[in-house]
């Protein structure tokens, strides 16, 4: 891989981009690394011959490397799909396990600001498996109350499935705290880490969690890989039966050129982190909030926790808009507000909903996501095409 990574040209293309959270580019080290297994290294890797070598010695490299940025061993480290296929593998692979040994109704935990994916597969299990499963609500920040967890905790818990980041606000919920609760407990802790691998030092083991889901296209890989931890000793239940690959926890042949970017991409994302990744977009973040803010005087609010948040996520509401509007407007800048349309009308996004935020300042959010490439420059520039049309809606 080369030392000092082009950017991808796209970003000089468009607008300026500030929505990382949605997606991030590939970087271009990562589509340097994923190349030769697309091509001379074509191989299934379950294969014994010499073509099958070299591809099953990339996975298991892949492998390593993803496990290495968070703490793992490379044995515990699942590869699917997406987010949402490795969200739905560990609540629903947990909740069919715990249904075929234990005759009580599995119950299940989760909260309230969680991506559709893990509320869809906790509706699945519901549906499907018989479970029952609690939505615990959040505060004004976005954070859950230990207090709440621990009063929802009962003998027939099987699962807490609660984010560690939130990806429109950026908060970190207290996922060591949560976990020590649920298991002393006795049940399993999955947290979708969607957003914040990469983004923050992610252990497993500080995090003392069972299950956590990480996603390539939100870490300068490709979209359609992810993976899901899996500690030793925890059982799931398959959600795709078939081959014996992944140890039986997913079947179908491997995708070796995307766990091969998701492995170059860990590998980048654990170098940026011990570079100051953290500090540097910290830094832009609250520069970019303190340019709008002298830009709006008075009219910009922050959605989500101060402190205990995302460093590269800033959401706000500024007064008197539609978020919406704003950025369909503003061609200089590209990013996301949240909100949805449903048959014409705008709702608020359903996180700021749960946190509190009335529909007004719901509708009036901006959530601008910053990533590896995001300079200065950038930030001054986009504030300033931002609050130009904010001052003339
Ligand atoms: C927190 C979180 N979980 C899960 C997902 C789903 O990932 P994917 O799009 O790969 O299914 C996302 C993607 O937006 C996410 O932000």
């Amino acid at each position: 891989m080369s030392p000092s990574p082009p950017r991808p040209a796209a970003l000089d293309r468009g607008p300026i981009y500030l929505d990382h959270n949605a997606t991030t580019p590939v970087d271009p080290r990562v589509i340097e690394a994923m190349l030769p297994v697309l091509g001379d290294g074509f191989g299934n890797p379950s294969s014994d011959h010499a073509y099958g070598g070299p591809a099953k010695a990339a996975l298991a490299q892949a492998r390593a490397r993803v496990a290495a940025l968070i703490d793992a061993a490379p044995e515990e480290i699942v590869f699917a799909g997406s987010g949402s296929e490795a969200d739905a593998t560990a609540i629903r692979g947990v909740v069919a396990a715990a249904r075929r040994t234990a005759d009580a109704r599995p119950h299940v935990i989760t909260q309230a600001t969680e991506h559709p994916a893990v509320l869809a597969a906790c509706a699945y299990a519901e549906r499907h498996h018989g479970a029952d499963v609690t939505v615990l609500p959040v505060d004004t920040m976005g954070l859950v109350a230990p207090s709440s967890l621990a009063a929802a905790l009962r003998p027939e818990t099987v699962l807490v499935s609660i984010m560690h980041a939130n990806n429109e606000t950026g908060t970190i919920q207290p996922v060591a705290e949560l976990s020590r609760l649920t298991h002393e407990a006795g049940a399993l802790f999955h947290t979708d880490a969607a957003q914040s691998v990469g983004k923050v030092p992610v252990s497993v083991r500080d995090l003392g969690v069972d299950l956590l889901t990480l996603v390539g296209h939100k870490m300068y890989a490709p979209k359609g890989i992810a993976a899901l931890y899996v500690r030793d000793g925890v059982t799931l239940e398959p959600l795709i039966g078939g081959g014996s690959q992944e140890r039986g926890r997913r079947a179908g042949t491997e995708n070796v050129p995307h766990a091969v970017a998701l492995g170059a991409a860990a590998e980048l994302a654990q170098a940026d982190l011990e570079a100051g990744s953290v500090a540097r977009l910290t830094t832009l973040r609250d520069r970019l909030q303190t340019e709008l803010e002298e830009h709006l005087p008075g009219r910009v609010h922050l959605n989500g926790h101060p402190e205990h948040r995302l460093p590269q996520t800033l959401n706000v509401s500024i007064d008197g808009v539609i978020g919406h509007d704003v950025l369909q407007t503003c061609a200089g800048v590209a990013a996301s507000t949240g909100s949805a349309c449903h048959s014409g009308d705008r709702t608020p996004s359903p996180v700021l909903t749960a946190m509190g935020v009335a529909a007004e300042r719901g509708l009036a959010a901006l959530r601008l996501t910053l990533g590896r490439w995001t300079t200065e420059d950038d930030i001054v520039t986009a504030a300033r095409a931002l609050a130009s049309v904010a001052d003339h809606p």
